[in-house]
């Protein structure tokens, strides 16, 4: 697909826009779809906004500030999606409501055009099988902030034409986007991969091993992450994460490695979401007291080494389960959500078999089915075998 293609965009919230912006930064003309007016005005109101400070900051110059926005089309007509080359949904995640304008688009665009979702967590078949022609469907799935993250998840699913893979794939290779492929199933590969850096904190703090300002001390100081769990977590906002967590849970037919926590239900509740209520694991209020990290060493490493091998068995679980490669796996951790290392290449740093020594003391301690190694890493454990090395 080529610089000519018109982008369609259809939903202006902030996925939405920043994939816009993504678009016309790459030249391309884009048609930003909302049916709501307010949404659509919000959208150009805060897409201006960024590019003056992009111009600000001396990324770019006025004139080219000018020419993305002027790029953009803003509209509440979805027939203007009629001479798109490829139309990237960004609405609310619902899967009834989806199929619906799945349907409805299929109607407006030519034959050649490419649908994509860039739904979190939905089936991308289930999206698909609302189109007679469901070859032409994918998802595309980006981080937030889109323009920022380098990373995007592309997922056919079972329905999806190869031409209509390597197109999509390379259009966002062509944005300078890190993609990688990975199956039609729950959480794709980063939000299923990091459930156990929320799942696992979560539960040494509700043993009681540590509070939350040790265990982020622990993950950030001594693991090397950019941000604690509960700081991270606060920072999503506790409601987000945790509907994602139990949609996850929910379509995993409940396994108990993905099994939602009640201290984050209660804190979502409460409706102390993190950052934008001011008060989630931490008080965000001015003048806020929060309690200083415990920093001892022993403790420290017992929290993260215990943490590290939940990631990893669920890094090697998704490659025993073909998810993905183990380049992508590794790569969709460090671009996605800033691992400083990928999971699988860590692993075999620290050595498989202590991964598997403390899975296996887990498993043992809490006979709980939460902590089975995957089977790929007992093979590789016993063939003596590594990712990437030997
Ligand atoms: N927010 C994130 O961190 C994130 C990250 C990756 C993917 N996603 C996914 O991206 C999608 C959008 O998320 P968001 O956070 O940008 O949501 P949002 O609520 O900010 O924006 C959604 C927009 O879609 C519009 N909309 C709803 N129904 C519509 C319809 N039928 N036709 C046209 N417009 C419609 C709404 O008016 C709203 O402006 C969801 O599927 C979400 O799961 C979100």
């Amino acid at each position: 697909m080529n610089k000519e293609a018109i982008i369609g965009v259809l939903g202006a919230g902030s996925m939405g826009s920043g994939i816009a912006q993504i678009g016309a930064t790459q030249q391309h003309n884009v048609v930003l779809v909302d049916l709501n007016s307010e949404a659509l005005a919000k959208a150009e109101k805060s897409l201006n906004k960024i590019l003056a400070r992009l111009v600000e900051k001396e990324k770019i110059d006025e004139a080219t500030a000018a020419a993305i926005i002027g790029r953009i089309k803003f509209s509440e007509n979805i027939n203007d999606f009629a001479d798109c080359g490829v139309v990237i949904e960004a609405i609310v995640e619902n899967v009834d409501i989806k199929r619906k304008v799945f349907a409805q688009l299929e109607t407006i665009v030519n034959d050649k055009c490419i649908l994509a979702s860039n739904t979190s967590s939905l089936s991308i078949a289930s999206i698909a099988a609302s189109c007679n022609n469901s070859e032409r469907v994918i998802g595309i799935h980006f981080f937030n902030p889109a323009p920022l993250m380098p990373l995007v998840e592309i997922i056919p699913a079972v329905q999806t034409s190869d031409a209509t893979t390597t197109t999509a794939r390379a259009l966002i290779d062509g944005w300078k986007k890190v993609t990688v492929q990975t199956k039609d199933t729950p959480g794709f590969i980063v939000n299923r991969v990091a459930r156990p850096f929320y799942g696992e904190a979560l539960r040494i703090y509700e043993e009681g091993v540590a509070d939350f300002a040790t265990i982020d001390w622990a993950m950030t100081e001594l693991a090397g992450f950019r941000m604690g769990p509960f700081t991270l977590m606060d920072y999503i906002g506790n409601d987000v994460n945790y509907t994602v967590t139990e949609t996850v849970f929910a379509a995993f037919y409940f396994d108990p490695r993905y099994k939602p926590s009640l201290t984050q239900k209660r804190h979502s509740e409460a409706g102390w979401y993190g950052r934008k209520s001011g008060r989630g694991y931490f008080d965000y209020s001015e003048n806020a007291i929060n309690l200083e990290p415990n920093k001892d060493e022993v403790l420290g490493k017992q929290i993260y080494k215990r943490i590290l091998a939940m990631l990893i068995n669920e890094a090697v679980d998704a490659l025993f389960l073909n998810i993905a490669s183990k380049e992508d796996i590794d790569l969709a951790m460090t671009k996605g959500v800033n691992y400083p290392k990928g999971l699988l290449a860590w692993a075999d740093e620290v050595g498989l078999d202590n991964v598997l020594a403390k899975l296996e003391d887990l498993f043992n301690e809490y006979g709980e089915d939460r902590y089975r190694p995957s089977p790929l890493l007992r093979r590789m454990v016993k063939e003596g075998k590594a990712f990437y090395v030997n």
